[in-house]
């Protein structure tokens, strides 16, 4: 079969408005959640990319039924039942492992393929199992399904994550909203998409409160109770702060619009640091710039640090900064792989342990060059945009998980890039 590929001319600027697309990372759990509605819920603003359709398809082999109107979903849980989540699904997603806790939360039981999906560093789910264990979860693994369930009931307990993990924030929050009692998360994931999440469940009839802050505490209620919602899905903080980037990259100005600056304060900083002026009004955030990108210095950490989804997108700015800077990444083992495509245009990096010294160079050369994950693909487009001649980029459905139409809305704000086939670069629009 031929391969799909995105062709990429170096191109003059990235200039214009873009909007955002609804968040995949809150989107994912927010059709997981449904399934405590027991009903149709009806979720707006949900982007069209693979990683939704995969969920969607969580929910439909678990007995539900998902309608889309164009960025409208309609989750119907009435007729979920107490089935198995796939290994061909979880496979292709880690995410499918959000359905953890609400079906727990709903049968008292859950059986759910081992997880893979992104080859990000280990990946582990430790922190979920100890977190739901304090509910009175037990766990078994059978022939690579984990096995959940709760012979005595779920009651509410004290957590206290490990680390700020936003999966086992969410599992752990997914279902103790229904433990009789009080639970408390202390360490709690403070990202945007938990608050998202929260929103969702308390518009069900669920109790949560401090969501966005490191202790969460839930009051359980009765699953009779909860009914479904509608709800709204947040803008995409990392789809923002990409195009953000290629902005920054190219000159702009370029301004990202349907997203909350204060989802992407740190990000911000580290634009102006790199000598971009940045605006921001109640949706928006506008960077240009027009002096030399400077270097800086940077480190992923849970929010409101820096978010490692950004980092290769800033790897590639520090690539063509005026002197060196140092990434460095501390929330994913192994996320550096983006780093060993960019060498290939001619990025000067050096990579020892979660360290990534990167000397900045006056030029990146068009190469081919092929996608290692969703972040870092969208990376080497826009290295792409800004490289001499062309650039063609493989495996590219690591993309197609997580921007909506990232092709079309580049080639909106001036990109010379297209979709093509293999074998056909030499058709140009
Ligand atoms: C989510 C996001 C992902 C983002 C990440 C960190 C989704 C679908 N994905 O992933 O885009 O990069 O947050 O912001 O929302 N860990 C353990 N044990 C656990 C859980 C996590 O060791 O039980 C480790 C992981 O291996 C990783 C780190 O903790 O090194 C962070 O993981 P976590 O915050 O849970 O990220 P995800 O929810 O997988």
């Amino acid at each position: 079969m031929p391969e799909e590929v995105i062709i990429v001319r170096e191109s003059k600027n990235l200039s214009g408005t873009v909007n955002v697309s609804g968040a995949k990372n809150s989107a994912l759990k927010l059709i997981a959640a449904s399934i405590l509605g027991q009903g149709e819920s009806v979720i707006h603003n949900v982007p069209l990319i693979s990683d939704i359709d995969i969920m969607c398809k969580v929910v439909e082999r678990l007995g539900g039924k998902v309608t889309r109107e164009g960025h409208t979903l309609r989750v119907d849980t009435a007729a979920v039942a107490d089935r198995e989540t796939p290994y061909e699904l979880v496979s292709k997603m880690r995410a499918s492992i959000s359905a953890l806790g609400p079906m727990v939360a709903r049968f008292g039981h859950a059986r759910v393929a081992m997880p893979g999906g992104c080859q990000i560093g280990a990946r582990k789910i430790d922190m979920h199992l100890v977190g739901m264990s304090v509910l009175g979860v037990k766990f078994e693994v059978d022939h690579g399904f984990l096995e959940a369930s709760a012979p005595n009931g779920l009651h509410g307990g004290d957590i206290m994550l490990e680390f700020a993990s936003v999966g086992a924030t969410e599992n752990t929050m997914m279902t103790a909203v229904v433990a009789q009692g009080r639970t408390t998360i202390e360490n709690a994931a403070r990202e945007p998409e938990i608050v998202d999440l929260a929103n969702m469940l308390n518009e069900m009839g669920c109790k949560v409160h401090g969501a966005g802050n490191s202790t969460i505490e839930i009051e359980g209620v009765s699953l009779e109770s909860l009914h479904p919602c509608e709800h709204t899905t947040v803008g995409d903080r990392i789809e923002a702060g990409t195009f953000l980037v290629g902005g920054a990259l190219m000159g702009g100005p370029l301004r990202v619009e349907g997203i909350d600056p204060a989802f992407l304060r740190m990000a911000i900083i580290k634009l102006k640091q790199m000598g971009c002026l940045v605006e921001t009004g109640e949706d928006w955030i506008e960077v240009r710039r027009v002096g030399d990108l400077k270097p800086t210095d940077i480190q992923t950490l849970p929010h409101p640090g820096f978010p490692t989804d950004l980092q290769a997108q800033f790897m590639l700015l520090c690539a063509l900064a005026k002197g060196s800077s140092l990434v460095t990444e501390n929330v994913f083992e192994n996320r550096f792989m983006f780093a060993e495509e960019i060498m290939r245009m001619g990025a000067d990096v050096s990579l020892d342990g979660h360290h990534a010294v990167v000397q900045g160079v006056d030029k990146l050369e068009g190469a081919p060059v092929s996608c290692t994950d969703l972040r870092g693909g969208a990376a080497l487009v826009l290295a792409g945009i800004a490289a001499e001649g062309e650039t063609i980029i493989h495996d590219i459905h690591h993309i197609d998980r997580g921007y909506e139409d990232y092709v079309g809305k580049l080639a909106a704000l001036g990109a010379n890039v297209r979709r093509g086939t293999l074998g056909q670069s030499d058709v140009w629009r």
